[in-house]
């Protein structure tokens, strides 16, 4: 299977190793052999027909910070890789905007009208126009794949499609974000909002733009994917009404203390969509630690079921492609 790896950051480099390491078994037990051919990051790109060096790739990332210094030819800009190179499958590893969704938008729509798979963790697109974005595979016959975008490594999007086939899921809930559910843990343990921040930032949990995840947009992006994949809505980000946690106080998780509850940035698909602190029960499943993410699917008439995992992480976001990968090898095998 050819690929374009669009950036090479923590996920992308992570790939990288995890396909090194499992390459024999992927081919034995799954028949697929990865092939990256051509990938890049923001100062350039690095591209082989017949496959790129894995290890040397994260080398040579490592040594200069990009990639393009795998060869000394001239390296191409992402966008022409996508149209120059032929592959099967993108992959888009770059950094969510919710702005414009740039650059993984224009990776993924001139992918899609060249007929290769796409499979994205790039949250952006996904948040900014998932209705058109699935009419456009559907319109070019390729597989969009994403299940990384929503608990990185935990298969929510996976369970709540495939493992709840047929039910009517009437209702949902959940910790959507780790980093603020780690504030947010802390505080209850005494910090300050401040204090609890900082050491967020110190542990490398906290996005470059600390805003996508103080402000709620993280939270809200993978909610809109939520929505749209498995209620069949057709909403993006603006839909969400959004308030992140930069007012929760202390005296606030005191006062939820004193009822045995917890204050926790939720997530939920119930009347409207909606991301905001609540008070949740300590005993409820949803109400976890930590930089864990939980979410609890109501149906029709299987109850409320909660997943609980790890929502982020380079080698979970990669395991989450490998999945997607599998699930469209697959499908080409079974056409
Ligand atoms: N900033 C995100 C989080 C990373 O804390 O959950 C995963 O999307």
């Amino acid at each position: 299977m050819r690929i374009i790896l669009c950036g090479f950051g923590v996920v992308g480099q992570s790939l990288a190793r995890l396909f090194d390491s499992r390459a024999d078994d992927l081919y034995a037990g799954y028949g697929l052999k990865p092939r990256i051919v051509g990938v890049f990051d923001s100062m350039g790109g690095a591209s082989s027909p017949s496959g790129l060096d894995l290890k040397r790739l994260v080398d040579v990332k490592k040594e200069y910070g990009t990639v393009k210094k795998y060869a000394t030819a001239k390296s191409m800009s992402g966008v022409d890789m996508i149209k120059n190179l032929d592959a099967d499958v993108l992959i888009e590893t770059t950094a969510s905007n919710y702005k414009d969704a740039e650059p993984g938008m224009t990776h993924i729509t001139t992918a899609m009208k060249k007929r290769m798979h796409v499979i994205s963790v790039n949250k952006g697109p996904l948040a900014l126009a998932f209705p058109s974005l699935m009419e456009l595979a559907i319109y070019n016959q390729v597989m969009f794949r994403f299940s990384g975008t929503v608990g990185g490594g935990t298969p929510i999007l996976n369970y709540a499609k495939n493992s709840l086939k047929g039910e009517q899921i009437t209702s949902f809930s959940g910790i959507l974000n780790g980093t603020t559910n780690y504030i947010l843990s802390n505080m209850s343990q005494g910090m300050t909002f401040r204090a609890a921040l900082k050491d967020a930032q110190n542990r490398g949990y906290v996005e470059a733009d600390e805003s996508l995840d103080l402000d709620g947009l993280d939270a809200a992006a993978k909610l809109v994917i939520l929505a749209n994949w498995i209620m069949g809505m057709k909403v993006t980000m603006p839909d969400i009404k959004c308030t992140g946690i930069r007012d929760v106080t202390t005296s606030d998780i005191k006062k939820a203390a004193k009822t045995k509850s917890a204050v926790k940035l939720i997530a939920s698909c119930e009347k409207e969509l909606v991301v905001a602190p609540k008070e949740i029960p300590a005993d409820d499943p949803l109400c976890v630690n930590g930089t864990l993410n939980a979410i609890a699917f109501t149906s029709e008439h299987s109850g409320t079921q909660t997943i609980i995992g790890k929502g982020a992480g380079g080698m979970e976001t990669a395991s989450s492609i490998l999945r997607d990968l599998l699930d469209i090898r697959q499908e080409i095998a079974g056409k």
